[in-house]
């Protein structure tokens, strides 16, 4: 995976602003961007004296400056402080030997895939792994350490999905810090991430209550970050790292970029611009303030993206389409002129009324003004009601009518479209799959 400095994204947005619409020039793959760059240092400073990990029950989350090296005096925490810190999270301690047993020594017949911060793996463990532990499969990542920010996000990852537990945030199951190794094993999710889903040419289209299901799932997770007693901004939300389990169950996953929310006299974070090009949120790249409304800009791309079966930033299209958010942004408050940016592969299998309000609150979502940007249980709220507004409308009802002998070939594949569609949603089960929670 290609990472860029944030100046060179920058002038990817600068274009954006400046240019009236344009997506910037071509040139290259539609591939992802990792944001990392210089900017204004962390603002917060640790409390007077460096506060010494020390073991407890988890009452509530402790924060990373609570934990990290730089609470420390800048010295790394070393993996007893980690461990004695973290006693109450129930987190499992692997070796490098255990992990490199239950993923047969790392073999390429279990590789499921690779981001930027290195392999994962698929592995199986049971009691005899570690006691205590039940029978299931995992997934391995592995950190191809590069200098210190490496070990960095592998310790933000621990620490925060270390300490929280919800149904939409993907499982930590444990981690192995052992000389220079740095793993984490996370429960495996088995139908991998939604970005597979959407973009890979072999993967069959979801259909539309399936994606309204993992739009409200993701956009949970999200609430429960910002409105934890000590929020969490999550800084990476894109399709990629939202996971899918067997039922088609959002989980978020990466907290490698997380950061603690801003504290109460405070009304941003001030950070190091990172992220991915296409979902970070415009005010933060300016400015490096960063505040839960960053999110919510991420979840109106990962929306965007969700009904119109479009990437982010996909540098294959024409200049004018390749920024979603700016050439999708004039169809989502027109009614009459939605269909045009809905994905075509859903072969108008969704109901016009809920894809009318989904687009809206996208559109909201993507707001310029972080203020304008809805707050995530609002989000949440108002995409519930969408799935019971599919049960009275098209889904189940479907009629599939024959072109006219004369029609013209594109009607003709449109609805040779809509067929396999309707049969590929009964075969996979597909509105079973939708479950209210
Ligand atoms: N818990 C998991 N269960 C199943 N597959 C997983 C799990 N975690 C990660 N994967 C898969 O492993 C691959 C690599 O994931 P990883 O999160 O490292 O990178 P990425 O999300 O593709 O990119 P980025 O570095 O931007 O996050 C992806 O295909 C992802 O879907
Ligand atoms: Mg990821």
């Amino acid at each position: 995976m290609a990472k860029q400095g944030w100046s060179s994204l920058f002038g990817c947005f600068s274009s954006q602003y400046g240019g009236g619409g344009g997506g910037g020039g071509g040139g290259g793959g539609g591939g992802k961007r990792k944001i990392k760059g210089g900017g204004g240092g962390k603002k917060k400073v640790a409390a007077a004296g460096a506060r010494q990990p020390q073991q407890r029950k988890l009452q509530s989350r402790l924060s990373f400056l609570d934990l990290s090296g730089s609470a420390l005096g800048g010295m790394m925490v070393s993996p007893e402080d980690l461990s004695m810190s973290l006693a109450g999270s129930n987190l499992h301690i692997f070796t490098i030997g255990e992990l490199r047993a239950i993923t047969r020594d790392f073999s390429m017949t279990n590789f499921i895939g690779e981001g930027g911060f290195g392999p994962v793996y698929k592995g199986y463990v049971d009691e005899k792994t570690k006691p205590g532990l039940r029978a299931q499969p995992v997934a391995v990542k592995l950190l191809d350490l590069e200098g210190t920010q490496g070990h960095n996000e592998w310790l933000t990852e621990v620490i925060f999905l270390g300490q929280l537990r919800h149904p939409h945030l993907v499982k930590l199951i444990g981690y192995c810090y052992e000389d220079e190794h740095r793993l984490l094993v996370y429960e495996f999710m088995t139908r991998g991430s939604l970005e597979k889903h959407l973009f890979k040419k072999y993967a069959a289209s979801l259909p539309w209550l399936t994606r309204l299901k993992i739009a409200i799932g993701a956009a949970k997770g999200l609430a429960f970050l910002h409105e934890a007693e000590k929020p969490v901004i999550y800084r990476d939300f894109k399709t990629s790292n939202i996971l899918l389990d067997s039922d088609f169950k959002a989980k978020l996953s990466d907290f490698g970029l997380a950061k603690d929310g801003p504290e109460e006299d405070e009304t941003h974070v001030s950070t190091r611009v990172m992220g991915t090009q296409g979902y970070a949120a415009p005010e933060y790249i300016m400015t490096g303030h960063l505040t839960a409304k960053s999110d919510v800009y991420g979840f109106g791309v990962v929306l965007l993206e969700l009904l119109t079966g479009r990437k982010s930033v996909d540098r294959s299209r024409p200049p004018r389409e390749q920024n979603l958010v700016e050439w999708a942004r004039p169809y989502l408050t027109d009614a009459r002129r939605l269909d045009r940016v809905m994905d075509r592969s859903l072969a108008g299998q969704y109901t016009p009324k809920a894809a009318q309000k989904a687009a809206a609150l996208a559109h909201r979502c993507v707001s310029l003004n972080p203020k304008s940007r809805p707050r995530m249980s609002a989000v949440v709220e108002a995409l519930e009601p969408l799935l019971a507004l599919d049960d009275d409308g098209l889904v189940g009802t479907f009629v599939y009518v024959a072109p006219p002998d004369d029609g013209d070939s594109d009607s003709k594949r449109r609805a040779s479209r809509r067929r396999s569609q309707n049969s590929a949603d009964q075969s996979s089960g597909a509105a079973a799959v939708v479950q209210r929670e």
